[in-house]
C-alpha cells in the first residue's frame, strides 16, 4: 500500500510549508519535494489544499449506558462520522457504573465494541466508578495492557461518581503508575439538592437544567480536584470545561505548580445557554453537563485556546435521539439523557469559526484538535504530527469548500443535529488512516473494522 500526497500546504503545530508526503506501509517514510510514487500507489493531488495530521478527539462516548437508556451510535457509525469529519483517532471511555462487575470485564466489553467495528484508531479512557484492592489490581493490569489514562466522575451521584476517599486513592495510584486522570469536575451533591429544589417548585423544564448547574458548582468540582490533585502529586486533566470561573480554578493550580490540563468543546464556543431555553422541548437537543453558559465564556475559551491555557477542543460526543431519548425528559428536565452530539462537525466547524473566522492561526488548530491530545496521552509522535515514522494518518482539506450541515446527510446514526442548517467553511477533501484511503469529499469510502487499539505507555 502506497500513497502520495503531492503538492500540500503541510501544516504541523510549528510548521507550515509546501512539500510531498510518500507513505508505505502504514507509516509517513518521506517528506520533500517532487517525489516520485510506484505504479499502484494512490496519489492525492493537493494543491492549494492544507495536509493537516489526522485529528484526534480526547472525549467521545459511544458505547453509553447512560440515564436509562443507551447511546445511539456505535463503532460503525460513529468512526463514518469521524472520519468524514477529518478525526482519524477516538479516546472513548469505558465507564460501567459501581456494581461489582470486574473492570477487566468492562474492558473487554467496551474493546469488543471496538475491535473488528471502528474504521478509524480508537483508544481508551479506563473509567473508574469504585476503588477497593481488586479494582487497584485490575486497574495496573489495564494500564499494563496499553491504557494510561483514568476517567472519574466527581459528578453523576449514584451512577459514575466517586466518593472523596475513592479520589483519593484513585489518584494516589494514578501518581504512582505515571497515569493521567481526567476528571468530570461538578459538586454532585449540589447538583442533586438544587435539582430536588427545582422539581419540587415545579421547575421542571429543560431551562432549569443550567439553574441546577450553575457555573459555581462545576468551579467548586474543579477546586476540590485540585485539591486532591496538590496532595497526590497526580497529573490531571480537566474534560468539558464550560466557563470562566472553572477555568479560573484550573489557572490557579497551575500557578501552584499543580500539573493540569484543560479541555473544552466546540459546543462551548459557539452555543450559549439561550438554546437550552428554546421552546416546545427544542431545549432538550441542547442539555449536557456542564450545561450551555452565556454567551461571554465563548471569548474566554477562545482566548484560553490561543494562548495555550486551555490545551485541548474535543466534543465529549454522547449521541441521544430526540424523539424517544431526549423526549424521556418531558416534564422533568432531570431525566434528559446529557449531551450533544458533535463528533462529525468538530474539525469543520472549528475551522470555520476559528481559522476561517480569522480567530485562530492554523499551528494553534491544529496543535488544540491533534498535537496536544497526541501529546499529554502518550501518542505523540506516532500520532498528532506529519513526520517521518509517523502514522499516515492525514487530512487533505480543502478551505475553499461551502456547505451546510444537516442531520440528513450526517454519518452518525442520529435524529437531529444541533448545528443543523450551520454553514462551513472548509471540509476534508481526502482523509487517510495509516496510509489507505478512508473519507473523501464527505464520503466514507474506508474499511469497517480495520481501526486498531492504540497502545499507551504511562508518560506522567
Ligand atoms: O452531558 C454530557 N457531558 N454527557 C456525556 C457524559 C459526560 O458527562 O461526559
Ligand atoms: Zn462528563
Ligand atoms: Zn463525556
Amino acid at each position: 500500500m502506497a500513497l502520495l500526497i503531492r503538492n500540500g500546504n503541510i501544516i504541523t503545530a510549528t510548521e507550515n510549508y509546501i512539500a510531498d508526503i510518500y507513505c508505505e506501509s502504514e507509516t509517513i517514510t518521506r517528506i520533500g519535494r517532487d517525489l516520485d510514487a510506484p505504479p499502484g500507489a494512490t496519489v492525492v493531488d493537493a494543491t492549494g489544499k492544507y495536509v493537516f495530521p489526522g485529528f484526534i478527539d480526547p472525549h467521545v462516548h459511544i458505547y453509553l449506558p447512560f440515564m436509562g437508556t443507551l447511546a445511539k451510535d456505535d463503532y460503525i457509525s460513529a468512526s463514518k462520522a469521524a472520519l468524514v469529519g477529518g478525526t482519524t483517532t477516538l479516546m472513548e471511555m469505558v465507564c460501567q457504573a459501581g456494581s461489582g462487575q470486574p473492570l477487566a470485564d468492562g474492558f473487554e466489553f467496551w474493546m469488543k465494541q471496538a475491535a473488528g467495528k471502528s474504521a478509524c484508531d480508537f483508544t481508551f479512557h479506563q473509567g473508574v466508578t469504585r476503588y477497593d484492592k481488586q479494582v487497584e489490581g485490575e486497574l495496573r493490569e489495564i494500564v499494563n495492557a496499553g491504557v494510561s489514562s483514568f476517567k472519574i466522575f466527581l459528578a453523576y451521584k449514584g451512577a459514575f461518581g466517586i466518593n472523596d476517599d475513592e479520589l483519593f486513592n484513585t489518584l494516589t495510584l494514578a501518581k504512582n503508575l505515571g497515569v493521567i486522570t481526567t476528571a468530570h469536575c461538578e459538586n454532585a451533591e449540589l447538583v442533586a439538592r438544587m435539582q430536588q429544589q427545582l422539581i419540587a417548585a415545579g421547575k421542571t423544564g429543560p431551562e432549569f437544567h443550567y439553574t441546577s448547574r450553575p457555573p459555581r458548582v462545576e468551579a467548586e468540582g474543579v477546586s476540590h480536584l485540585m485539591a486532591f490533585a496538590e496532595l497526590t502529586g497526580a497529573h490531571t486533566y480537566l474534560v468539558h470545561t464550560s466557563c470562566q470561573e472553572a477555568l479560573q480554578e484550573a489557572l490557579a493550580a497551575k500557578q501552584r505548580g499543580i500539573n493540569v490540563w484543560v479541555e473544552t468543546l466546540i459546543q462551548y464556543l459557539l452555543l450559549d445557554k439561550t438554546y437550552a431555553e428554546l421552546p416546545n422541548f427544542e431545549a432538550a437537543k441542547y442539555i449536557m453537563s456542564p450545561p450551555l453558559r452565556e454567551k461571554s465564556n465563548q471569548d474566554v475559551m477562545w482566548n484560553a485556546l490561543r494562548q495555550g491555557f486551555v490545551s485541548t477542543l474535543a466534543t465529549d460526543h454522547a449521541p441521544f435521539d430526540f424523539v424517544g431519548q431526549k423526549e424521556m425528559g418531558r416534564g422533568d428536565f432531570t431525566k434528559i439523557p446529557n449531551g450533544i452530539p458533535s463528533l462529525e462537525d468538530r474539525v469543520n466547524l472549528y475551522y470555520t469559526h476559528g481559522v476561517a473566522a480569522g480567530r485562530m492561526d492554523l499551528n494553534t488548530f491544529v496543535a488544540t484538535a491533534s498535537t496536544n491530545t497526541a501529546k499529554i496521552f502518550g501518542m505523540f509522535p506516532r500520532k498528532g504530527t506529519i513526520a517521518l515514522g509517523a502514522d499516515a494518518d492525514l487530512v487533505v482539506y480543502d478551505p475553499s469548500y461551502r456547505g451546510t450541515i444537516s442531520a440528513r446527510t450526517h454519518q452518525l446514526n442520529l435524529d437531529y443535529s444541533a448545528f443543523e442548517g450551520w454553514e462551513i467553511k472548509g471540509r476534508p477533501n481526502v482523509v487517510t488512516v495509516r496510509g489507505e484511503v478512508a473519507a473523501r469529499d464527505g464520503q466514507f469510502v474506508g474499511t469497517i473494522g480495520r481501526g486498531q487499539f492504540v497502545k499507551r505507555e504511562a508518560n506522567h
